[in-house]
């Protein structure tokens, strides 16, 4: 579920890192210190990684690059063919955040970046009831991803985002489903998780939970 944007990605595909090394003024501050963001990521989890939206690979990199066992899951054809060349020792299985196989092998963290926000708040909170069930006790959901503070932060960053004519970035946050911490936190906390949130750019923060 959540695949209504996937497409995006057979375009963006060939600039994608471009775009995460800054060279779209545009998309500069959503990916300013991306590397860092990744490395956040990393830093959390523990065990085998089921890893979700794993594009042209670089959060997988790191995972792996830190002795992880990591499951790549990626909707988009392209993506998942890009990620699958680049680390041949590793899964990468068609999916998405909620319909997704982990061919039974038992995972200890989920972990993604840039990715959650293409599911509606409701979608949300299935997914992460989904993840409880399938986690051990002390399992890790460990995401980065934009999140806004209220709505009108929301309103005012894409306000922002028009007055200085970056209109892909507004119109980004208009289509797709960025969501609210508050939101996120009852989500988490409902499906039986305990999390915090660092802000770690003016768009992405770090979501870091624990299956209790
Ligand atoms: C912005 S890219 C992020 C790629 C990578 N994780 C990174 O940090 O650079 C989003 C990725 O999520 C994938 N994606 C889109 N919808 C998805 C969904 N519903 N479930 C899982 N992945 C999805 C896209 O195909 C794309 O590869």
């Amino acid at each position: 579920m959540g695949r209504e944007f996937i497409d995006i990605f057979d375009e963006w595909i060939h600039l994608y890192d471009a775009s995460v090394a800054g060279e779209d003024p545009e998309y500069r501050d959503v990916f300013e210190g991306y590397d860092e963001i990744l490395n956040a990521v990393t830093s959390k989890v523990i065990g085998t990684i089921l890893e979700f939206g794993t594009g042209t690979g670089n959060l997988t990199a790191k995972l792996i690059d830190a002795g992880h066992q990591v499951i790549g899951i990626e909707p988009n054809t392209a993506m998942r063919r890009l990620t699958a060349e680049r680390f041949p020792s590793i899964e990468v299985n068609d999916g998405d955040l909620i319909d997704f196989e982990t061919d039974g092998i038992t995972i200890d963290s989920i972990a993604s970046s840039y990715v959650f926000h293409h599911l509606t708040d409701e979608e949300k909170g299935i997914a992460l009831k989904k993840y409880a069930q399938l986690l051990p006790i002390n399992g890790k959901v460990v995401f980065a991803d934009t999140i806004f503070i209220t709505e009108d932060a929301k309103q005012a960053q894409i306000d922002k985002e028009r007055a200085r004519n970056f209109h892909n970035v507004a119109d980004d946050l208009e289509r797709e489903y960025y969501t609210v911490l508050p939101v996120l936190l009852k989500l988490f906390l409902e499906a039986g998780f305990e999390v915090t949130f660092k802000q770690l750019n003016d768009f992405v923060w770090l979501m870091d939970a624990t299956k209790k």
